[in-house]
């Protein structure tokens, strides 16, 4: 037998990758966005499908592009596409992650035509976007895992245990963008992992690559165990 040949450790297995920032639009020139680069997320359905797995990967918009043909992308650009796609197409993955940095808010009306300058003070009035993850953890059945980011500024290790509740993850990848080379924009991340039963694994500053591999080995022994 060939080694090419060799059945890959997550072949027939089904994942969904969110990544990439969401674009919410204001008027037809104007949004609201945020600096995701969406690195991570690429970086991990590129790690999974290097091990076999069918990636669905849902991109906000970003420059970036996906290289291995297991990988089968969908472009999206507001949180409100992003969770149509995710509400779509998780009931039938076998794990997914969600690497996203989905806008909190949109605006509630966006404007038909350019929004004029004027001398005045004007206010944007904005609703809360639908939670991409947390309504998947809700259509969440016994089998599937989920995985969730966390990019903290304070109290990170308690606000970061309450989302694996909220929203049902069954890990969540915690990174602080108080140090330099971590976070959003940067070819490098340091990471902790806090699983369900709050239990944390701690990782050393490395490249997104490298990180990457360190959250599919984690997802990857949930998977087949
Ligand atoms: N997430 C999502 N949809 C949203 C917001 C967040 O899917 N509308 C996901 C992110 O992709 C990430 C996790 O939820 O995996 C945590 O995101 P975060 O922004 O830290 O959580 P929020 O619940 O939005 O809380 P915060 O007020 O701290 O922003
Ligand atoms: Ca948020």
């Amino acid at each position: 037998i060939l080694g090419s040949e060799k059945k890959k450790s997550l072949s027939g297995k089904k994942v969904l990758v969110t990544a990439g920032p969401t674009y919410e639009n204001i008027d037809p020139v104007r949004f609201i966005g945020n600096y995701s680069s969406g690195k991570m997320g690429f970086a991990i359905a590129e790690e999974l499908a290097t091990r076999g797995a069918e990636v669905s990967l849902i991109a906000g918009p970003v420059s970036l592009n996906a290289r291995n043909s297991l990988i089968n992308r969908t472009d999206v650009v507001s949180a409100n596409e992003m969770d149509q796609v995710c509400q779509e197409i998780f009931p039938d993955c076998d794990a997914a992650v969600f690497a996203a940095a989905v806008s909190d808010y949109a605006p509630e009306n966006k404007s038909e035509d350019k929004i004029k300058r004027s001398s005045d003070n004007i206010s944007l009035q904005l609703r809360p976007n639908p939670d991409v993850a947390a309504r998947a953890g809700i259509i969440k059945k016994k089998g599937q895992i989920t995985v969730g980011f966390a990019l903290e500024t304070n109290n990170e290790e308690v606000n970061a245990a309450k989302k694996v509740q909220t929203k049902n993850f069954d890990f969540i990848v915690l990174n602080s963008p108080n140090n330099e080379g971590e976070g959003f924009m940067t070819d490098t991340n340091r990471i902790s992992i806090i699983h369900r039963d709050h239990k944390k694994e701690n990782f050393p500053l490395k490249s997104k690559q490298e990180v990457a591999c360190d959250i599919v080995n984690v997802l990857e022994q949930k998977l087949l165990s």
